[in-house]
């Protein structure tokens, strides 16, 4: 079977993603494993889909221009850093969302009902806005890293503006994923 991995986000602006690799320099000085995300693939995750059949991803491209085009764009604060499953003992650490939150949260839902329809399950969890950051290597020194966190806590990358969905496939390659567009969905602002 044909298929690639894919998954739905929202991009973030460059003015954004400059600041977050500052705060990723400057977290990349611990002295812990943690795999942090290279800039240029940090991204909010819509909705995760894992393999895709090939000759799936133009309906797929079809039902999030649907979600598109019946949604309205917003801002949105990339602020404040969590983890999962808890900042005490992060095992992924990310930049959260504040101002706006809801209507991304609102977003991801819509697109999660959509999307049920072509038989992807979406998470049972509830969606949390989030940009990550690192993914822990060493669970059991966790709790040094939460440390090294505190001073960060409140980190504000600032607010940027979403107007469209993107379908990416995600490679996984020697030196980490790849991740390449497969289609784009603006938000039209004709929402309800
Ligand atoms: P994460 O950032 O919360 O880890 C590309 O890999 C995107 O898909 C990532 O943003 C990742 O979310 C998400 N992802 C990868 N594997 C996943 C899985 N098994 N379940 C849910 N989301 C996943």
């Amino acid at each position: 079977m044909n298929t690639v991995r894919a998954f739905i986000a929202a991009e973030i602006e460059p003015e954004v993603r400059n600041r977050i690799a500052e705060l990723l320099n400057r977290l990349q000085a611990c002295p812990m494993k943690v795999r942090w995300v290279p800039p240029e693939n940090l991204h909010w995750t819509l909705q995760f889909l894992g393999e895709v059949e090939l000759t799936q991803t133009a309906e797929v491209c079809q039902h999030i221009t649907a979600v598109a085009a019946g949604s309205r764009p917003f801002d949105i604060q990339a602020q404040g850093i969590g983890a999962f499953p808890r900042l005490e003992r992060p095992r992924t650490v990310w930049l959260g969302a504040n101002d706006g939150a809801e209507a991304m949260v609102t977003l991801a839902e819509r697109l999660q009902d959509r999307l049920a329809q072509l038989g992807f399950a979406g998470e049972s969890r509830r969606f949390t806005p989030h940009l990550t950051l690192g993914r822990v290597r060493e669970a059991h020194r966790a709790a040094h890293l939460a440390d090294w966190l505190e001073p960060h806590l409140a980190f504000d990358a600032g607010t940027m503006h979403i107007d469209q969905m993107v379908l990416f496939s995600s490679r996984l390659e020697s030196g980490g994923p790849v991740y390449e567009p497969l289609g784009r969905a603006a938000l039209d602002g004709t929402g309800v």
